[in-house]
């Protein structure tokens, strides 16, 4: 299955110089959804997952389908400000912008075994902050899953210390 063909390229989005990796073509189509989830899945070799963490926004597709598939709970991980309840706050850098992202205090217990999501893992600032909320909150990461890796942004070495698995690479 060629899942890159249903990912398109945007020149210049959300600024000059960026070329933006549009996954919603590949999110309309029923049957490559599926697929695409059941990949992602393939991905994933720890048996026992508790919960599955998502970061805002386009994490969230497929960390929720992958959380049923993998009996495990949802958690979403939101920028500053969003989550209603007590949270954990962590600042982080983007490859284009600074901000901070929260964890509600209660959506991990001490010992859940966690599966990372999102969708792309670019200069892994936003991957290393949420496994940092995950541990500071006594969860192990047990993998950090992603559709996309931009390999010539190096993300990886951020976050060195875990298991990294990515369906695509460019
Ligand atoms: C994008 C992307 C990843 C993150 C990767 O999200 O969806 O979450 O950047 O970048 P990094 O590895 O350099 O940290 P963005 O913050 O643009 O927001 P969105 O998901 O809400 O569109
Ligand atoms: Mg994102």
């Amino acid at each position: 299955m060629n899942f890159k063909e249903y990912i398109r390229d945007v020149q210049d989005f959300p600024k000059q110089g960026i070329v933006f990796k549009d996954i919603t073509p590949l999110l309309n189509n029923a049957e490559i959804l599926e697929k695409t989830t059941d990949a992602l899945l393939n991905l994933v070799k720890e048996q026992k997952i508790d919960k599955v963490v998502g970061m805002e926004s386009r994490g969230f597709f497929f960390a929720t389908l992958l959380a049923t598939k993998l009996k495990a709970g949802f958690v979403p991980v939101r920028k500053k400000g969003k989550l209603p309840f007590n949270v954990l706050s962590k600042p982080y850098s983007l490859e284009y912008g600074e901000d901070a992202l929260e964890i509600h205090t209660d959506a991990i217990k001490k010992g859940d075994k966690v599966l990372i999501h999102d969708d792309v893992l670019a200069t892994g600032g936003t991957a290393k902050a949420v496994c940092e909320l995950i541990e500071e909150l006594g969860g192990e990461v047990v993998q950090c899953n992603f559709l996309i890796e931009l390999d010539f942004l190096n993300g990886k070495d951020k976050i060195a210390n875990y298991n990294v698995d990515s369906l695509l690479h460019y």
